[in-house]
């Protein structure tokens, strides 16, 4: 099962275990990791699950669809090349190990 470390503004490391296929955004959820939203539940319509992936690990998470790029222009805090929406990333033994940085602020 991958192990991914949410990390706050001010540090503080959160590490998520979840089974492969799991949305990044639920596995936050379930976790209580804070600084999740979530509002619209995962449709990729409200730009409150935003995450910024850790630079060196954006190659294996890849690009957003279209969808996803046109909704990252909305999020709260500053949009950065490593913006993703958290509820469409799916996690799977290839991102074991991934590290994810949250926004000063989702809304
Ligand atoms: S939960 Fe709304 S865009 Fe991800």
């Amino acid at each position: 099962m991958p192990t991914v470390i949410f990390r706050s503004p001010d540090g503080t490391a959160h590490q998520v275990t979840a089974a492969s296929g799991t949305v990044l955004m639920q596995a936050a959820l379930a976790h209580g990791v804070p600084g999740i939203v979530a509002e619209c539940g995962g449709n990729a319509s409200c730009a409150t699950c935003h995450v910024y992936i850790d630079p060196a690990q954006t190659g294996p998470v890849g690009p957003p669809n279209d969808v996803e790029d046109e909704m990252l222009d909305f999020t709260a805090a500053e949009r950065r090349p490593t913006s993703r929406l958290s509820c469409q990333i799916r996690l799977s033994d290839t991102l074991d190990g991934l590290v994810v940085h949250l926004p000063e602020e989702q809304v």
